[in-house]
């Protein structure tokens, strides 16, 4: 799996979002976090491949997000830069690489187009982020907002909480929104916000919404990979809005048990998964393996 096979789908960019989202299509993201989840996802025709912090947590098992860090980020998006052919890259900044000061953000940025080799960054907050995100799309990087369920704070928002639910808080977050569109956001994720306050958000913008949790009035939609394809045991816990498209760790446990059966049943490996060598080079090694033994028992 050393390079990614050519895949036909033209480049996916920033004027392509902007086509999609003047047509009224939508935009379909995905996080992936590794060569093989960014491989698959690039071929099944995502437009955008986001390389999420939630990968503390469902690719590496720690405890929440804010423990990932930078030079994680960058490994990661490095090995799913490599594999994404099409789908326009966006990385996320970790907690407590960008919230300092707009240069320190700008800093930050600049390795993860650089180092990590995805064609933007992610950034979570609303108006207080203005100045980070104007120092950012300055300097020629593109930049996604991410308001409402911030789970990089889920201390001060007392956990993962659906956000906009009284009419001063949806007003905060249309506040938000506008203020990261000011900003020079390309885009903005609305996380975990009632369907009628985000589509309401969404026509109050003129730059795509992508939700999560956030109902279909949304320009686009993204989902964890892990989740929406079922690459975890059971009994995990799912948020509410995850649809399960399918159940690869049921696919892969069944795998892996057929193998283990095989192995201890001796049916794997058959002949047609061994090399061959010519029968007179085998007798001549075991003449060989012969002569050796004669030898060590004369001595
Ligand atoms: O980290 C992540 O995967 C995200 C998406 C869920 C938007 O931020």
């Amino acid at each position: 799996m050393g390079a990614a096979p050519a895949n036909q789908r033209k480049k996916v960019t920033l004027g392509t979002l902007r086509s999609l989202h003047r047509k009224g299509e939508p935009i379909t993201m995905m996080t992936a976090h590794d060569f093989p989840s960014a491989h698959v996802a690039d071929h099944a025709g995502m437009d955008v491949i986001l390389v999420g912090d939630s990968l503390a947590m469902v690719s590496l098992g720690m405890e929440d997000t804010s423990e990932v860090l930078v030079e994680e980020m960058l490994l990661h998006c490095r090995s799913v830069a490599r594999a994404t052919k099409s789908a326009f890259t966006v990385g996320d900044l970790p907690m407590g690489s960008y919230e300092i000061a707009p240069e320190q953000a700008l800093a930050t940025a600049i390795r993860f187009i650089k180092e990590g080799r995805v064609q933007g960054i992610k950034l979570e907050g609303g108006k207080e982020m203005v100045p980070t995100i104007e120092k950012i799309t300055t300097a020629g990087i593109p930049v996604l907002g991410h308001v409402g369920l911030t789970p990089q704070r889920q201390n001060s928002l007392g956990g993962f909480r659906v956000q906009g639910k009284t009419s001063s808080s949806a007003m905060s977050l249309l506040e938000d929104a506008l203020g990261v569109q000011a900003a020079g956001c390309f885009a903005v994720v609305l996380e975990a916000v009632p369907a009628e306050v985000a589509a309401l958000v969404t026509q109050k913008l003129s730059i795509p919404t992508i939700g999560i949790g956030a109902g279909a009035g949304c320009s686009g939609q993204v989902l964890v990979q892990t989740d929406m394809t079922g690459n975890f045991p059971p009994g995990r816990y799912l948020p509410k809005f995850v649809k399960k498209y399918g159940d690869v760790w049921g696919e892969a446990k069944k795998a892996i048990e057929a193998y283990r059966d095989d192995v201890k049943a001796r049916e794997y490996p058959a002949k047609e998964h061994t090399y061959p060598m010519p029968q007179e080079e085998f007798a001549a090694f075991e003449k060989g393996v012969k002569a050796l033994e004669n030898e060590a028992n004369q001595a």
